[in-house]
């Protein structure tokens, strides 16, 4: 795992309940430790029965906290609970959960949970009985009532064979919500962010389909990005293979005509618009309702398909904005082959954008399918910034703050 800007050099507190979900925490505490993060563990007694301390230290290379009630431990828990950005606590037993609700503080965690006053995420992990029996509805809505953020529980099969709600989240949903709680202090909190990816797909006959070489890295990178900047996103994906980010609203759509009725609703109250798909400009101006077979193409000609345009789905946006105000900032990008910066230019007016990030897609590094971008980022008022070839995830950051500047206005 790389490094996430998000999360490097973040202090976060994990705590640890006893519970056969433990093994789950200690994959998280190496994922956000890769990811830059430094990670703090307390464990439990009882989780100390499921995980040795030594699993967690080896994988965060940090000292693991434990119940030593004394003076040095009472020290140390106003120490942890005051300097963290985040406190999560997985997997929380319903247990602990009932300690947390009533303010109850028999343990090092329990004691830390009362001091801290950075933010709590915790991802429940019990039998699906314990989950809904009343008290533990009771005690979820009154931290929920107090801001406690929780991740999960999921459903499916718990240690004790049943089925059920109750099987604490997959590691890899609890980095996202740990991001999702990080992000609230972001400079795009409170704000809605719409972005397109991937290609658009326009049907020939019900196998065949004209589409291009986009698979929606690009687009993908940026909606993570405002979701770590504190954005609601709403990512209007076209077929892509890719995992899509978790906290997005996704809107899966297939042709040009069905990503531009998404983006035309989506952006009725959208701060920002990032147009990173590449659609499809042309469709069949026939689609044949049954295959077509080779047999009744012409024999010396072969299959001649007329094509018609697609609507320019940023120009229908530009005539929807200068009516509603919305989206308030417009972001596009401008796949070149040749004359980059020029043709970019034309298009940033024609399509009245704020910015546009022009890429050659045939330079080395840049384009379709690599994991890496170069671009240069322009503004009517001319250059704003020229990137070096970077990650795709390094040039989204860096679109997202420059719409995110003009937003707020710096
Ligand atoms: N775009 C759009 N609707 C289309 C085609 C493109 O909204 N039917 C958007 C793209 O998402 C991108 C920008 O317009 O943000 C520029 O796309 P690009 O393919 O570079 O340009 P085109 O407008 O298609 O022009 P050309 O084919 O002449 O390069």
């Amino acid at each position: 795992m790389k490094t996430i800007s998000l999360l490097k050099d973040k202090k976060i507190l994990l705590g640890v309940t006893g519970s056969i979900a433990c093994y789950k925490a200690v994959d998280l505490a190496s994922h956000l430790t890769q990811a830059g993060a430094s990670v703090d563990v307390m464990m439990t007694e009882a989780a100390m029965k499921f995980v040795s301390p030594l699993a967690f230290r080896s994988v965060t290379g940090r000292p693991v906290y434990h119940d030593m009630w004394n003076l040095e431990g009472h020290v140390r828990h106003v120490g942890l609970g005051e300097t963290a950005d985040l406190l999560v606590i997985a997997p929380v037993t319903a247990n602990t959960l009932a300690k947390l609700a009533y303010g109850l503080a028999d343990n090092l965690l329990t004691v830390t949970a009362l001091a801290a006053r950075c933010p709590i995420l915790a991802a429940p992990a019990m039998d699906g009985g314990m989950y809904e029996h009343p008290a533990t509805q009771a005690n979820l809505a009154t931290l929920a009532q107090r801001g406690v953020l929780f991740a999960g529980p999921a459903k499916g099969r718990m240690a004790s064979g049943l089925t059920g709600h109750g099987r604490m989240v997959e590691p890899d949903e609890l980095l996202a919500q740990v991001r999702l709680a990080l992000a609230r202090k972001g400079p795009l909190h409170g704000r809605h962010v719409v972005v397109t990816t991937g290609p658009t797909q326009e049907a020939l006959d019900p196998v065949r389909f004209i589409s291009n070489r986009s698979t929606g890295k690009q687009g993908l990178a940026v909606a993570q990005a405002a979701l770590d900047a504190g954005a609601r996103v709403t990512l209007i994906a076209g077929p892509v293979q890719q995992a899509l980010p978790i906290g997005a609203d996704i809107i899966q759509v297939t042709t040009t005509q069905e990503m531009a009725d998404a983006v035309l609703t989506a952006v009725t109250d959208a701060d920002a618009l990032f147009m990173v798909a590449a659609v499809a400009d042309f469709r069949p101006q026939t689609r044949s309702e049954q295959k077509i077979k080779k047999t009744e193409t012409d024999e010396a000609w072969g299959l001649a398909i007329g094509l018609e345009k697609t609507l320019d789905i940023l120009s229908a946006v530009k005539e929807q904005r200068e009516k509603t105000g919305f989206p308030r900032v417009a972001l596009g990008f401008a796949a070149e082959t040749q004359n980059a910066f020029e043709y970019g230019r034309h298009k940033l007016l024609r399509k009245g954008l704020n910015y546009i990030a022009v890429n050659d897609v045939t330079a080395e590094g840049a384009g379709f399918a690599v994991d890496t971008n170069k671009i240069v980022l322009l503004s009517s008022a001319g250059v704003v910034e020229e990137m070096p070839l970077q990650s795709k995830t390094a040039v989204a950051e860096r679109l997202v703050h420059h719409v995110a500047k003009t937003l707020n206005g710096k």
